[in-house]
């Protein structure tokens, strides 16, 4: 099985959606999906950068590295290239949604809405915040990021 390609869109790509795509590749690993995963950021202020090191290790301590991660700028061609588009919060989606190629639009999704039937739910932004931030982040990506697995492994 192969299974739809998935890029997961935050901010800066540093922070929210790097856990993401870690988290996810590595649940993923178990299972018989096999599509292409990655984040972007729809800023481009750290493009190029390795994720925030909070981020990184929040994962560590989970046994998952992303320290090889860049980050990067989300493109029109990823609108033709995946097959959705999953934003960590409602600014992300409205700004996803203002590029968006009329025809690509169905494929663009808020996280938290696809996964946990959350409407309008933000995976909030723990940039200014503390490590704490960066634990409830996590737990929170790793609780929907599971039951997307279940919806595209299925
Ligand atoms: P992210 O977090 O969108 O989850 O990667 C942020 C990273 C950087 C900034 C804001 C949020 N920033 O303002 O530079």
């Amino acid at each position: 099985m192969t299974g739809p390609s998935i890029v997961f869109v935050c901010l800066g790509n540093i922070c929210r959606s790097p856990i993401a795509e870690g988290l996810f590749r590595h649940m993923a690993e178990s299972t018989s999906y096999d599509g292409v995963i990655d984040s972007a950021g729809t800023g481009s202020w750290h493009a190029g950068q390795p994720p925030d090191a909070r981020a990184q290790q929040v994962l560590r301590r989970r046994d998952i590295d992303i320290s090889g991660l860049r980050a990067r700028q989300i493109t029109p061609q990823d609108f033709l290239d995946f097959d959705l588009l999953l934003a960590m919060d409602t600014e992300n989606l409205a700004d996803l949604r203002t590029i968006a190629p009329h025809r690509a639009r169905d494929r663009v999704h808020l996280f938290l809405d696809f996964t946990l039937g959350e409407a309008a739910a933000d995976v909030p932004d723990p940039y200014y915040g503390g490590a704490s931030g960066f634990e409830n982040v996590c737990d929170l990506i790793e609780r929907a990021a599971g039951k997307l697995l279940q919806h595209v492994a299925s």
